[in-house]
């Protein structure tokens, strides 16, 4: 692989070549973990997190543990020098002093990219604000292959907080590089994608998407439902918050409106946008998510250090 020393800052810093390999990787370590234990002996994981989190952070710690190296980290940017007003570029070029790869987590768009700029290490992008997430990326795409067994093919439905949803833009980056992917955007009026993702449709290989307000119309039509919370932290008025945070709320019965091989997928945490009872629906694929998540981050520390 050629990804040693390089960072991932959004999906098209790897080819689709390059981003498969780290599937395969990932494959390989879910069916023979115990081989990949010790494999980054003796390195170090940085997680600077300005931003709350629970998988990512976790399943990044969890992952290059189970990889036998070691974590330091701060969450929250209360406990490290950026409340002293430190600027990414500091915090980053002194955590490369001692850790030999590092994720970032931060409320500015494109914060992830300035780290990697500075820090000389490998950087990844564990989500700058409304922007990107690739990490969210590469566990969703494994996911969809896994369950439906392709990556091009396939109609997307993408539903709730589209604007603000950054593994929805993410996503969208990714899937816009295989054939014959049709996106369906169901979301509010205010909440729509913003004009950079719907470009990036026009730009791939898939070429097609339609906008829509209510899931009802559309899922006997999906392959794939893509459920999101409404990002609450990025609203400017609670106002607007309460009143669309409730758009959706998928429940059992309109999962009856939905093919039997639809699967539902959601980064989480999910607020309301999913009900409790579709869990047991065979279909519900997210908790599935988390559980590549993990595999996906080891392979991912394992190409970025080139100790694969
Ligand atoms: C997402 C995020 O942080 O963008 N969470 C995650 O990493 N799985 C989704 C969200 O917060 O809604």
């Amino acid at each position: 692989m050629t990804l040693q020393g390089r960072s991932f800052i959004e999906p098209p810093d790897f080819t689709v070549e390059e981003t498969d390999e780290v599937f395969r990787l990932a494959k390989r370590i879910m069916a023979a973990p115990g081989d990949y234990a010790e494999r980054a002996k003796g390195r170090l994981l940085a997680t600077l997190f300005y931003e709350p989190s629970t998988r990512t952070r976790f399943s990044f710690e969890a992952a290059m543990l189970k990889l036998g190296g070691q974590v330091i980290g701060f969450s929250g940017e209360n406990s490290s020098s950026a409340a002293k007003g430190e600027s990414i570029s500091d915090t980053v070029k002194t955590v490369a002093c001692y850790a030999d790869i590092a994720v970032i987590r931060h409320p500015k768009e494109g914060s992830a990219r300035v780290a990697a700029a500075a820090a000389g290490i490998p950087v990844i992008n564990g989500g700058d604000g409304g922007h990107q997430h690739p990490t969210q990326t590469l566990t969703d795409l494994m996911t969809i292959m896994t369950e439906k067994g392709r990556l091009g093919d396939l109609k997307v439905g993408l539903c709730g907080d589209l604007k603000f949803g950054r593994t929805v833009h993410s996503l969208v980056r990714a899937l816009c590089r295989y054939e014959g992917i049709e996106f369906i955007l169901i979301s509010p009026e205010e909440l729509r994608a913003p004009d950079y993702v719907k470009a990036d449709i026009g730009r791939g290989r898939c070429g097609a998407y339609r906008e829509a307000e209510r899931m009802q119309d559309v899922l006997s039509e999906l392959d794939i439902l893509y459920m999101t919370r409404v990002q609450k932290e990025r609203f400017f008025n609670e106002e607007d918050y309460i009143r669309l945070k409730d758009s959706y709320i998928l429940d059992a019965e309109k999962m009856r409106l939905a093919p039997e091989d639809m699967i539902v997928m959601h980064p989480l945490p999910r607020v309301n946008e999913i009900a409790p009872e579709v869990d047991a629906d065979p279909r519900a694929v997210y908790f599935k998510q988390v559980e590549n998540g993990m595999y996906a981050r080891m392979a991912l520390i394992l190409a970025l250090l080139g100790e694969e």
